[in-house]
């Protein structure tokens, strides 16, 4: 059995993760500050509650448990607010992980996935964006997780750590089984937040800019379900696992929706009304951010299940029910 280290385990992204490695037989250490992470969200295996600011936190860690490979989720990944605090991001995104990988390389793994994104590219320069597409992010957060992708390629040419990048388009929905879903505090994704208007936790649902180049004026994302993204994940460890040299892969269906589109699909979905008010663009926001996934699908065999907006809606829309029936309980 494989010991398995996820970093920022209590995340969205993380916490639907450690659900499937355990149902895939593996060892799941989770390793989280529990800062914007939730303990509740780890569904098994063991936790350690730690920072990756302290190095002695990881190197306990490290010695403690068998680890053959680490999964890494930690981040900060709110868009405008790196734009207003670039330090909190530098530092998290880029200094900590520098922790981790230098505790890594002393304790002898060589092993790392790495949770990176479509924020790496900037503006397009062609839609959708292959791997090759050149790098200009537009903001601070895409640049630290560009930053480090560049590192993981200098540590793997120095020291022989090898490394595969995932790069998610829009992370959306929740799991099918609706034991998880999104639950940022505060939230600050479009999809949650359309649904928190339908279910009447908010008011009104605020779009921002319709003045981008695109047939509606909203931006276009490419929304990709958890759980697809979950799928990529294991089938980039099992070829990590197996010696697989570093790579880099786009993940996202290649079909973009503008943000007027996703809030039409959420009232077909929920039968809800849903208030919309029109505002001004967010800071470091890019018009439109299409995959190109052919590579994840040729070499990963990444196959997703989910690829339908409506499906990744109707997945989200059961989660955020739940979620108000509990706190009506509570
Ligand atoms: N949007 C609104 N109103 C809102 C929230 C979002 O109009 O209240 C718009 C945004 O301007 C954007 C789109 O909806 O055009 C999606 O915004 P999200 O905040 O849901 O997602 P982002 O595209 O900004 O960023 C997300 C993740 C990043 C990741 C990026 C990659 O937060 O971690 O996708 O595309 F890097």
């Amino acid at each position: 059995m494989k010991t398995i280290l996820v970093v920022g385990g209590a995340g969205y992204i993380g916490s639907h993760i450690v659900k499937l490695l355990l149902k895939e037989k593996y060892r799941v250490i989770t390793f989280d500050n529990l800062s914007t992470g939730y303990r509740h969200a780890v569904l098994g295996g063991e936790f350690f509650l730690g920072d990756l600011a302290n190095r002695d936190d990881l190197r306990r860690v490290f010695q403690h448990y068998p680890i053959d490979g680490v999964m890494h989720f930690a981040s900060f990944i709110q868009v405008g607010e790196s734009v207003t605090h670039p330090d909190k991001y530098y530092q998290n995104n880029f200094v900590n992980t520098l922790n981790l990988l230098d505790i890594m390389l002393e304790q002898g793994v060589k092993a790392c996935l790495f949770s990176s994104t479509a924020a790496i590219f900037g503006e397009p320069l062609y839609v959708p964006i292959d791997e090759k597409h050149p790098k200009n992010p537009a903001n601070p957060y895409g640049r630290t997780k560009w930053m480090v992708e560049q590192l993981l390629n200098d540590y793997d040419r120095a020291y022989g750590l090898r490394a595969i990048c995932l790069r998610y388009f829009n992370a959306a929905g929740a799991d099918p089984e609706c034991q998880l879903g999104e639950c940022h505090e505060p939230e600050t994704h479009l999809i949650p937040l359309v649904l928190q208007t339908a279910s009447g936790r908010r008011k009104s649902i605020t779009v921002f800019g319709q003045e981008y180049d695109t047939p509606d004026g909203t931006c276009i994302r490419d929304y990709v379900h958890i759980q697809d993204l979950c799928q990529a994940h294991l089938l980039a460890l099992e070829q990590l696992l197996h010696g697989a040299p570093s790579d880099v892969y786009n993940l996202g269906n290649g079909a973009g929706f503008s943000v007027r589109e996703v809030i039409t699909s959420a009232q077909q979905v929920t039968q809800r009304n849903i208030t919309v008010i029109y505002g001004a663009s967010r800071a470091g926001d890019t018009a439109r951010l299409v995959a190109d996934a052919t590579k994840a699908r040729q070499q990963l065999g990444w196959n997703p299940q989910f690829a339908d907006l409506s499906t990744i809606i109707q997945h989200a829309w059961q989660w955020e029910l739940q979620q108000l029936q509990q706190k009506g309980r509570g």
